[in-house]
Formats: structure tokens, C-alpha cells, sequence
């Protein structure tokens, strides 16, 4: 699908946006395991999210949606709920559902083959296979380290002590989840902090997590059923907070998003960009996730370096604030973003290549990006590279263009992957 988009020239809007899509896995794989039936509130509509609740009743789960995102999902304990499917799981195009879902699988005893789309078959998945098999898996991948993903599972587990190459959330997730059948106490030493929405939910169910600066340890056991209303996705709301950061007088305000410190690394970037931000902290969803209002004023903004920690807790936006900073008065630096080659596409040389499109002055580096600004966009055909994140970051990229002309977008369709009606959302408000 190619979709048409032409350059705003006004916002001012409050909007709320769907469930989040990295809770909603974790919601629904621990209803799956937990000791009886939990109810889940605002799950994510997003494809990646559906792969995951297909998976699950592939593997023999109770899974069953209502409206509103309403789901209810039943479970029997952490080794002993699923069974093993007839086929190969397809996970789609997510990442979160293949590496999750193998750790859960791990600490069942059955075997199960995990694929996906052509782009999840591209992905990394020996960052999740090595520590499965220390644990005592038997975990096969296809040459080259990726999907398909043979598990043969095995309980218990042995419990061990990991420090992964990388800084992954899903890493980390799948070795915790794993560790719920495990003999002992399983610990992840993070290189650098990602997101914990993994050891939260699992101390909403009544599993012992200590978190000692870098170190998690689960304690192995069951999860106790829940219920959860997923808050309203960051990551989706980024993209709306992000355009309204980029030109005096517009103004977007979210309501109801999460705001767990791992995922808010934008509005960071931003308030170091010189944005006017106001952040109004609401109750946390099941009382463990951070949750508020955020609204983002437009302003004149300047460069910044973003690296290091940051950059983990932004990985997500990082298309979007490359797209921002052309607007920004100076050189903006996007460092230690290696890890972005390894997303549903090379996002570092598709983000590239659109900015160039676009007119703006951008250069790669090894692990990052150096986007000099400000820029007069011009209208470009951009191409989403079959990757959500992309084609969101190239619909904002169309709205700030200067001379009138319209851009399309090639591959517009995967912003379904995390937001569906994402277009009909923007054109709502950006007029
Ligand atoms: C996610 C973790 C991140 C992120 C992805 C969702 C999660 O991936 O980029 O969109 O829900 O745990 P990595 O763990 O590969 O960094």
C-alpha cells in the first residue's frame, strides 16, 4: 500500500492511542502461565500482538478477546500450561513474540519449531538460543543464527547466571521467563539498562524479582493470575509528541501512556532539544506500571548527542527523532545504535536514504547517525522498507515538509505491526 501524505500546517490536539504492544506480549504470555484465568483491559490491536495471541492458542491456551481489547486467557502453572502445537508457530513479523514465547517454551517439556515472516528470518536469535540451551533446552536455529527456531524443552530448567553480549529486553525476558522453571535462582546481568516491563508484571503476579543495579534474579514459580489494563503505547504516542515538538504554536497532549523510565528516552532527547514538555503522573497499571499525560508544546530546537544509555531507552524512536533533529539548529548525534541494523530492517541505512530523499543533510556512522539541521524538507517518495517504525516516521517526515508537495510512502501498511489506524489518527489531527 502506498499512502499520500502532505506537508500540516497546523496541530493542536489531545489524542489517545492503543494499548502497548511490549505489555501486551507480557500480559498475555504470563495469563498463559499464571494459575488460573486473568483479564486483560486495552491489549494492543497491533499484528505483532495478534501473532502472539495465535502462538499461544496454537500451543493450546485459552485466549479469548472481547471488545475494547478485552481479553481473558487462562493458564496452569509456568512448565505445565502449554502443549505442543500441530505446526510451526508463526510469529510473524515480531521479534518479542519469537523470543518471549521461546523462553516460556523452554520450561515446558515438548518440542516446537518457531518461524516467521521474511524479515523475522533475517533477525538475531542466538542472543536467545545460547542462554536457553545453558539452561538445558535443546535450542537449534538455522544457519546464520536465526529463525526457524527448534525448541525442545526441558523441566526443570537449570537456573544460571547470563550477562548477554547485548542490551535487550527481550533477551533478558525470555531468559526470566524461562527461569520460572528453572531449579533455582536465574540471574540477567544487563550490560546496560532496557526496559523492565518483564519484572514488573511479574511482581504484579506474585513472582520474586530483585533487581540489584544491573543483576535481575528470578525466583522460580507460578504466576498468580491478574488483571491488567494496559496503558496507552509510548512508542506509538512518540510520533505524535515528536512532530508537535518541531514547529512553534503545535501542540499534542497524550493521555493515559505508559511511562516506565525504559521507554521514555525520547521525550529526554527532546527536553535536551529544547522541547516544552509537561508530564502529569495518573495511578500505575496494576499498581506496577508507570502511567500519566504528556503534552509536548513546539519550540525552536537545537542538537544534542544521543548514546550510551539513552539510546537503549529510545531504541524505538530513534527513526523519528532522526526525523526531528533535521529540524533542530545543529549537528545531532545518534551513538551506540548498532543494535538498530538488527530491527525489522537496517534502520540506520533506510533512515539514511529517506532523510536524503527528503533533502535534509544526514550521514551514517558505524553505530549511529549524524543528521545536521535545520533542514527544508521537500516532498520525496519515501519507502518503509516493510517496517512499522519506518513508515510512521516517514508519515511525520511528510507533515513538516516545506514546499507544498506531497510525499508517498511505499510499503505503508506495517504500521499495522504495532498501530492500526495510525494514518486515520494523524489525519484526525495534523491538518
Ligand atoms: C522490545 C524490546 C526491544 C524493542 C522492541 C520491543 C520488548 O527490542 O526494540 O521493539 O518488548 O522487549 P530488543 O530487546 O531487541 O532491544
Amino acid at each position: 500500500m502506498i499512502e499520500r501524505i502532505g506537508p500540516a500546517s497546523h496541530l493542536d490536539a489531545t489524542i489517545e492511542v492503543p494499548g502497548d504492544k511490549s505489555i501486551s506480549h507480557r500480559a498475555l504470555l504470563l495469563g498463559a502461565i499464571a494459575r488460573g484465568r486473568s483479564y486483560i483491559g486495552n491489549c494492543s490491536p497491533a499484528d505483532d500482538v495478534v501473532s502472539t495471541m495465535r502462538c499461544l492458542r496454537d500451543c493450546g491456551a485459552y485466549v479469548r478477546g472481547f471488545s475494547r481489547g478485552r481479553v481473558a486467557v487462562d493458564g496452569s502453572g509456568a512448565g505445565t500450561s502449554l502443549r505442543a502445537p500441530e505446526a510451526p508457530l508463526d510469529c510473524g513479523n515480531s521479534g518479542t513474540t519469537m523470543r518471549l514465547l521461546a523462553g516460556v517454551l523452554a520450561g515446558h517439556d515438548l518440542n516446537v519449531t518457531l518461524d516467521g515472516d521474511a524479515s523475522l528470518r533475517r533477525r538475531p536469535m542466538r542472543r536467545v538460543a545460547e542462554p536457553l540451551h545453558a539452561m538445558g533446552a535443546a535450542v537449534t536455529t538455522a544457519d546464520g543464527g536465526t529463525a526457524p527456531l527448534q525448541v525442545q524443552g526441558r523441566r526443570p530448567l537449570h537456573a544460571v547466571e547470563w550477562r548477554p553480549a547485548v542490551a535487550s529486553a527481550q533477551v533478558k525476558s525470555a531468559i526470566l521467563l524461562a527461569g520460572l522453571s528453572a531449579d533455582g535462582d536465574t540471574t540477567v546481568d544487563e550490560p546496560l539498562p532496557t526496559r523492565d516491563h518483564t519484572e514488573r508484571l511479574l511482581r504484579m503476579c506474585g513472582v520474586g524479582v530483585r533487581t540489584e543495579g544491573l543483576r535481575v534474579t528470578v525466583t522460580p514459580g507460578d504466576p498468580q493470575p491478574f488483571g491488567l489494563r494496559v496503558p496507552g503505547d509510548v512508542s506509538s504516542a512518540a510520533f505524535f509528541l515528536s512532530l508537535a515538538s518541531s514547529r512553534a504554536s503545535w501542540r499534542v497532549r497524550c493521555d493515559g501512556i505508559g511511562l516506565n523510565p525504559g521507554r521514555t528516552g525520547f521525550l529526554d532527547a527532546l527536553l535536551a532539544m529544547g522541547a516544552d514538555i509537561t508530564v502529569e503522573e495518573g495511578e500505575p497499571a496494576g499498581g506496577v506500571e508507570p502511567v500519566g499525560a504528556v503534552t509536548v508544546r513546539g519550540r525552536d530546537l537545537h542538537e544534542t548527542v544521543i548514546a550510551g544509555e539513552l539510546t537503549v531507552r529510545c531504541i524505538d524512536e530513534l527513526p523519528v527523532l532522526a526525523v526531528i533533529a533535521t529540524q533542530a539548529d545543529g549537528e545531532t548525534e545518534i551513538r551506540d545504535a548498532g543494535e538498530l541494523r538488527a530491527k525489522e530492517s537496517d534502520r540506520l541505512a533506510a533512515v539514511v536514504a529517506g532523510l536524503r530523499a527528503l533533502g535534509a543533510q544526514c550521514e551514517e556512522t558505524n553505530d549511529g547517525l549524524v543528521v545536521a539541521g535545520p533542514s527544508s524538507l521537500h516532498g520525496a517518495q519515501l519507502d518503509a522498507h516493510g517496517d512499522h517504525r519506518l513508515a510512521m516516521a516517514w508519515a511525520v517526515a511528510a507533515l513538516l515538509v516545506r514546499n507544498g508537495a506531497d510525499s508517498t510512502i511505499t510499503g505503508a501498511e506495517s504500521a499495522d505491526v504495532s498501530y492500526p489506524g495510525f494514518y486515520p489518527a494523524l489525519r484526525s489531527i495534523a491538518r
